[in-house]
């Protein structure tokens, strides 16, 4: 839009237009001097409906730009969502544990007539801090594949078992049971986990665990990849 002052026979006035108004009005430079005497153009209400038409166009011209820009935004929107939930995946791709189950002493553990969850107490790594050391329970915090591996020891007689659970599901247990001496076991497992599935080694019924300063029953687990 541009501001000029006309000079209307005598009257000075001031008209803010578009450059159409412009190209009826205006006169060229060598016969402003005589233009200025000239009265204002008698079809003012033409040039009014031209720039009524230019408006209506320009208004279209505007909503398509806005409907435009409305789709762009919308898709702008949806892909730093997702580059956000590609970043998260990135911040926390790095996820490992390694827990012992006595923090101090020597004691047995079990056995119970039922199963109960085992708290590793001792934890010597806890990267992303997924594992809880207060309640042995590890949450997942990016869907994708963990490798677990937990190691029991107990005193013969007794069994030593422990069977880790996703969530409420059994998935392997690891046992050993002799007449004598202290025994060994051990087990692993590849888990596909979502965000939240919670992974733990509960003690199995009847099975009794020696542990010590020597750390004999271990429990940890990896991201191996996120998905
Ligand atoms: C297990 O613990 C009991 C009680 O502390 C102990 O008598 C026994 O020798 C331990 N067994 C092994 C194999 O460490």
């Amino acid at each position: 839009m541009t501001v000029i002052q006309q000079l209307c026979g005598d009257r000075m006035k001031i008209i803010m237009f578009f450059p159409l108004l412009l190209l009826v009005c205006s006169v060229s430079a060598t016969e402003t001097e005589t233009a200025v005497q000239q009265p204002c153009p008698q079809d003012i209400h033409a040039v009014l409906r031209e720039l009524t038409a230019s408006l209506a166009v320009q208004n279209e011209r505007i909503t398509v730009l806005q409907k435009e820009n409305q789709e762009q935004a919308a898709k702008l929107e949806s892909q730093k969502i997702e580059t956000d939930k590609l970043m998260q995946q990135l911040q926390v791709k790095q996820v490992a544990f390694s827990a012992s189950l006595l923090d101090q002493g020597s004691r047995e553990t079990g056995p119970f007539n039922t199963e109960i969850t085992l708290v590793f107490k001792r934890v010597v790594t806890n990267i992303g801090n997924a594992y809880n050391p207060h309640t042995g329970i590890f949450t997942a915090p990016v869907r994708g594949v963990y490798h677990f591996v937990w190691s029991l020891y107990g005193d013969g007689n007794i069994a030593a078992g422990g069977v880790l659970f996703r969530n409420g599901e059994h998935i392997f247990i690891a046992y050993e049971h002799q007449t004598s001496g202290g025994v060994s076991t051990s087990n692993g497992a590849s888990l596909l986990l979502e965000v939240g599935d919670q992974v733990s080694v509960r003690l199995f019924v009847g099975a009794r665990l020696n542990d010590s300063q020597n750390h004999h029953n271990t429990f940890s687990g990896h991201l191996i990849f996120p998905m």
